[in-house]
């Protein structure tokens, strides 16, 4: 491996362009403060003690999805443990003048980086982040392990241009996970992305909670009344439903479907049984009988992985699903792996016991495609796999 480190480059006086993670939950427009944030801080610190100039890039939601907010408030939740001054601009005039104008120990954060549609085009000729920023900087950083599963300009683009190297919290998850194994891992498989949930079906035995195992029900023929609209929503790729939910059909030999579900009932929590439905609810977590189910497989279980929260857990009343697995999990002896920003946020929330967790990690999707053993773009273009 020639990927380097924070610790093998002197940074003092240099321009450093970091790419940070620090994509949050959002609650109607307010972003929701992250364990990503406050990891992010510390590496922003390093490189402040090391007395380079920094730049952070990161993104908040995707186009034409309620979460895709400027950076703003993150600049607030950031300034609680570090210094950082927010430019409401990416590529202008105003964002050059900031990047000229740093001096030693100064770090500022621009906009909210898919606001540029050359972050999705990072093969385009003349891509205008690369154009634009590149020449400016010294070197670049990447400490989002959790956004290296995106073929995205700044994740890929600027370290086939500068000299790159890992930030401080990429470090520590690569080097958790390289400790891990996974063989016969019990694979417990939720959260609001679950298209990329389908590369792990492969033979081990999964839990499906959250919107996955919704739409593991429906794959299955079976009709979830209200819920229905949802689960189209949820797909990146929207066309492609009917075609995630056949694909998904072929593979569910070893998938456990929840029994139960917790619904919205006039703001209360209410369960019913999968046989009362189709109805007129939204599903926001799983019911006491899955939870019973597959806290037994838990149990069982020789190695576990969970991804995604199993409900709306950043809602007290439907947080319960994921909090009683998450506990069932942190007193299993077998080897214990969390992925994805809720799940830390929750363990974080609920004051779960986080050193009884193998490894706790900030990523879902990216951490997911590891395991499944996919090549990540961002960990190829800065020399992971040489
Ligand atoms: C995440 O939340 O998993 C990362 O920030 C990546 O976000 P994305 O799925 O919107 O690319």
């Amino acid at each position: 491996m020639v990927m380097k480190f924070i610790k093998d480059f002197n940074f003092e006086n240099k321009l450093v362009l970091l790419r940070a993670d620090l994509n949050s939950d959002v609650k109607g427009e307010n972003i929701i403060l992250s364990q990503r944030i406050i990891e992010a801080s510390k590496t922003i610190n390093e490189l402040k003690k090391k007395k380079a100039r920094v730049v952070i890039i990161a993104h908040q939601g995707n186009p034409k999805k309620d979460d895709f907010l400027s950076l703003r408030q993150h600049a607030k939740f950031l300034n609680k443990f570090t210094k950082v001054k927010f430019i409401e601009d990416i590529i202008g005039k105003k964002a050059i003048n900031e990047i000229n104008k740093l001096r030693s120990g100064d770090v500022i954060l621009l906009e909210n980086i898919r606001f540029i549609n050359d972050e999705f085009f990072p093969e385009k000729k003349d891509n205008k982040l690369l154009k634009i920023l590149a020449p400016l900087f010294d070197f670049y950083i990447n400490d989002a392990f959790s956004v290296s599963h995106r073929n995205q300009t700044s994740i890929v683009g600027f370290p086939r241009i500068l000299p790159s190297c890992a930030g401080l919290l990429f470090e520590k998850e690569i080097k958790a996970l390289e400790k891990i194994s996974m063989k016969n891992c019990l694979y417990i498989l939720g959260g609001a992305k679950p298209e990329s949930n389908i590369k792990l079906l492969k033979g081990n035995k999964v839990l499906s909670c959250g919107l996955f195992g919704q739409m593991c029900l429906v794959a299955n023929g079976k009709n979830l009344g209200y819920q229905n609209k949802f689960l189209e929503k949820a797909t990146l790729n929207k066309g492609n439903y009917q075609d995630f939910l056949l694909k998904l059909k072929k593979k569910l030999k070893n998938v456990l479907t929840p029994m139960d579900f917790a619904v919205n009932f006039n703001g209360k929590r209410k369960e019913f049984l999968l046989s009362e439905f189709p109805n007129d609810y939204e599903i926001e977590d799983i019911g006491e009988e899955t939870i019973k189910k597959y806290v037994y497989e838990i149990k069982k279980a020789k190695a576990i992985y969970m991804k995604g929260p199993a409900g709306f857990s950043q809602d007290e009343k439907f947080s319960k699903g994921t909090v009683e697995l998450l506990k069932a999990i942190s007193k299993s002896k077998a080897f214990t792996l969390v992925g994805g920003g809720h799940l830390s946020d929750t363990i974080e929330k609920y004051k779960l016991p986080i050193k009884k967790f193998s490894h706790v990690s900030l990523s879902g999707g990216a951490l997911l495609n590891y395991i499944a053993g996919e090549k990540l773009p961002g960990l190829e273009a800065i020399g992971y796999y040489k």
